[in-house]
């Protein structure tokens, strides 16, 4: 392979800035020093042990590199944790309790004022997105606005499914009215590459459904929640909301084990999702949600279009340096177009801005996993070991935090990379003959979230589509892999997931379908007429929202 263009590594050498390189709207310019805690209502004020943030982005200063540290968060102990269930179990009071009886439309009320109060933190918890998990300015952003419109969208989707529900049938003589109830406490937990918007895409959902939560942030990750606290204790009754913050080994286990947590709702690793799981003493009285790890696949077939591919290809596996559940984690690419499709790809990784998260343009930022540079590379020397080559300029170069992006070809079957999920700026291309290859890597594959595949032969596309439905839960056409639009579902087989989420399948997710039923006899016909003309109950009702 030629490796005649410019290589990166000098520049990754120099690439932090002195603290005077920080333009101005970007600095912490306090740190962000969070000792509060927001349990039963109240923002309770924490003198224990705290853990510092170190910021994946690095300050050049006259002793060398130093890493910023950006604030602090509470290292609670099993007893705040204990204290934050027991405000959610008391708020649902078996759900009897104030908010899992109120009219969803009085439920969307409170979530419209949240909404409200969320918008006003926008600049501080996308410059937290930045300092803590080393996201881009321009996705930072989007995370935060793509979680708003997720509310709106959650919002919609309620009212909607409450107008179908507030009518009455009449099948076989029994009047019924079937509508959804909430489950009960909800323990939610989102991850580190998305904290804000993945755990909201579990929270909210929960919450609107009639919940009561307990939210237990990621680490890295903790910190874009601080600024939301307030918002959350002023637009929900006391006890609805409860944040617990410190390691999760010591926080999460009691409150499984109390037997109290009616739901589990996870985004992370299968292995931590288990054991949590398994520590409740009930399990059939447990409901598990969960977006677990994925290693999706590109299937780059022949006659692909190469431009578009390697465009899609790019962003599939190098937007937010490939730190998404949904990234594309192996390249199949029929052997013939192999090298040419190498050529162009390691060519547009060329072009890729690396620098600091607020770099205009920047793809290519530090990492904020404690170690994962080592671990990438451990992952290359691996493939190295077994003939692989990094084929692309400074591949694989790294400072500190940073890991330029390596391209690893010709992968085969021997190789970590082939298994492992490596969640990071590392691109495996294998080669292949024939399309079994790809398609029993997946069958195989201890995941089955989604594949893209790569063509314009309609007969060659259609035939992996109809087996590959049946692996995965999306199959992607001249596109990279991806969770949104989020009104469509989003979810994954074997170790990928359990249950869907999206606007409207999450709302399903959390809660169960409940009815009200009666024979149709006069005596039921004019209690329940009195029940609606008098509005005596919220869940009996035929009002419609607008
Ligand atoms: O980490 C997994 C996220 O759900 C990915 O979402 O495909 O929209 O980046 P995205």
């Amino acid at each position: 392979m030629n490796a005649s263009i410019i290589t990166p590594s000098h520049t990754v050498e120099s690439m932090f800035p002195t603290a005077d390189q920080i333009p101005e709207a970007f600095r912490i310019k306090t740190p962000i020093n969070q000792r509060e805690y927001l349990i039963n209502g109240e923002l309770r004020h924490w003198d224990g042990e705290v853990e510092e943030v170190i910021s994946p982005i690095h300050i050049q200063t006259d002793q060398g590199l130093v890493a910023a540290k950006i604030g602090h968060f509470p290292l609670l102990s099993e007893q705040e944790s204990l204290a934050a269930l027991n405000a959610a179990v008391t708020a649902y009071n078996r759900g009897r309790g104030v908010w899992p009886t109120l009219s969803v439309a009085q439920r969307i009320e409170h979530l419209q004022d949240f909404t409200y109060r969320m918008q006003e933190q926008r600049d501080e918890v996308v410059n937290i997105l930045m300092w803590e998990i080393g996201k881009s300015y321009a996705d930072s952003q989007k995370e935060f606005d793509r979680t708003l419109d997720y509310i709106r969208d959650t919002i919609d989707a309620l009212k909607n499914l409450d107008r179908v529900s507030s009518r009455f049938e009449i099948v076989e003589g029994v009047i019924g009215q079937i509508r959804r109830a909430p489950l009960g406490v909800v323990l939610c937990m989102g991850p580190s590459n998305y904290p804000l918007n993945e755990t909201f895409t579990l929270l909210i959902p929960a919450l609107i459904m009639g919940n009561t939560v307990v939210v237990k942030t990621p680490r890295p990750g903790t910190l874009p929640l601080y600024p939301l606290q307030s918002a959350f204790q002023k637009a929900f009754p006391p006890g609805v909301v409860n944040i617990i913050y410190g390691s999760g080994r010591t926080v999460t286990p009691p409150l499984m084990a109390s037997g109290l947590v009616d739901v589990l709702a996870f985004i992370g690793s299968s292995r931590a999702a288990n054991s949590l799981e398994k520590q409740h003493p009930k399990l059939n009285r447990l409901r598990t949600i969960y977006g677990l790890e994925a290693k999706n696949p590109a299937i780059i077939l022949p006659d692909a279009d190469l431009n578009l591919t390697v465009r899609e290809c790019i962003l599939g596996t190098l937007s937010y340096n490939g730190q998404r559940c949904t990234a594309l984690k192996i390249l199949f690419v029929q052997r013939q177009i192999a090298e040419a499709f190498i050529e162009q790809f390691r060519l547009a990784v060329n072009n890729l801005k690396f620098g600091m998260p607020w770099d205009e343009g920047v793809t290519l930022t530090p990492l904020a996993e404690p170690g994962k540079p080592q671990y990438l590379m451990e992952l290359v020397e691996d493939a190295k070991k077994f003939g692989a080559e990094v084929v692309n300029a400074g591949g694989g170069t790294f400072r500190e935090t940073f890991f330029y992006p390596a391209v690893v070809y010709p992968v085969t079957a021997q190789m970590r990379l082939y298994h492992e999920e490596q969640f990071g700026p590392v691109i495996p291309v294998m080669p292949y003959d024939d399309l079994e290859t790809p398609i029993n890597y997946i069958v195989n594959s201890n995941y089955g979230q989604q594949v893209s595949i790569f063509g314009q032969d309609t007969e060659a596309i259609a035939a992996l589509i109809d087996p590959l439905v049946n692996q995965v839960c999306r199959v992607n056409i001249n596109s990279q892999c991806q969770r949104g639009p989020d009104t469509f579902p989003f979810t994954g087989r074997k170790d990928s997931a359990e249950g869907t989420l999206s606007v409207s399948d999450a709302l399903r997710s959390f809660s169960i379908r409940t009815l009200v039923a009666a024979k149709e006899t006069d005596l039921n016909k004019s209690l329940i007429t009195q029940i609606l003309k008098e509005r005596q109950s919220n869940f009996l009702s035929t009002d419609f929202i607008l």
